[in-house]
């Protein structure tokens, strides 16, 4: 399911756009919001969003490479720093001002790189979500990884809202006993700029995952 009309994209709001190891090798290529993105680091470590379009003559950045100044066009040459603006042009010396690509506030932290499609002018860090245990991997051992879903996006949000099949989907791995889950304590209600839902379900056996993987013996919150 991909009609178009059921994609009413929310814009402005930071979404996570990769790993940040996923650009370790050089250049990424995503499409975000129907937009071909190329994502990139610099020599000097910094990265950077750019629509994956070459304001030359239309060829995608991610066929070019990066070099020491930015991120070089494969076609001919323009080369464009982190924040879309042409820093070099073989053969000549003035670059002229049209000369950029769109680019699109990216932010590295804890290992994530996050995106704002929308109005630049409202991108504001502060409201990007901490996630400070990727940064620990002793004490919080993980994996990484990124699925690709063929379905409508608004199919996978409303599965990890509905937390109702956990314990009858999931029953033998996170799930465990599903009348637990029916009883879980609930609060949300609607904030200035979303929703808020926490959900607890306290004193109780852990599910069949937790008690392989964590070793968790009596009963826990969770
Ligand atoms: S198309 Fe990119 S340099 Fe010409
Ligand atoms: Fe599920």
């Amino acid at each position: 399911m991909t009609r178009k009309a059921n994609q009413p994209f929310v814009r402005n709001a930071w979404y996570i756009a990769a790993w940040a190891e996923e650009i370790d090798n050089g250049l990424l290529a995503r499409t975000i919001m129907n937009e071909p993105i190329v994502i990139y680091r610099d020599a000097d470590g910094n990265v950077g969003a750019l629509e994956d379009r070459c304001c030359h003559r239309g060829a995608p950045l991610t066929h070019g490479a990066v070099t020491d100044v930015g991120l070089q066009c494969g076609y001919h040459g323009l080369t464009f720093d982190t924040k879309g603006n042409c820093v070099d042009i073989p053969g000549q010396k003035n670059i002229p001002p049209q000369a950029h690509v769109r680019h699109f506030p990216l932010v590295e932290r804890n290992q994530i790189l996050w995106i704002w499609m929308g109005d630049p002018a409202l991108a504001d860090e502060s409201q990007i979500v901490d996630y400070p245990y990727h940064d620990d991997p002793v004490k919080w051992p993980h994996r990484k990884a990124m699925f690709q879903i063929k379905s409508n996006y608004m199919l996978m949000i409303d599965n990890l809202m509905d937390l109702t099949h956990l314990g009858y989907v999931h029953g033998r791995t996170i799930g465990g006993n599903p009348l637990q889950h029916v009883g879980a304590d609930m609060d949300s209600h609607k904030t200035e700029k979303g929703a808020y839902f926490i959900r607890w379900m306290l004193e109780h056996d852990p599910p069949p995952t937790y008690q392989k993987g964590g070793k968790f013996t009596g009963k826990v919150d969770r």
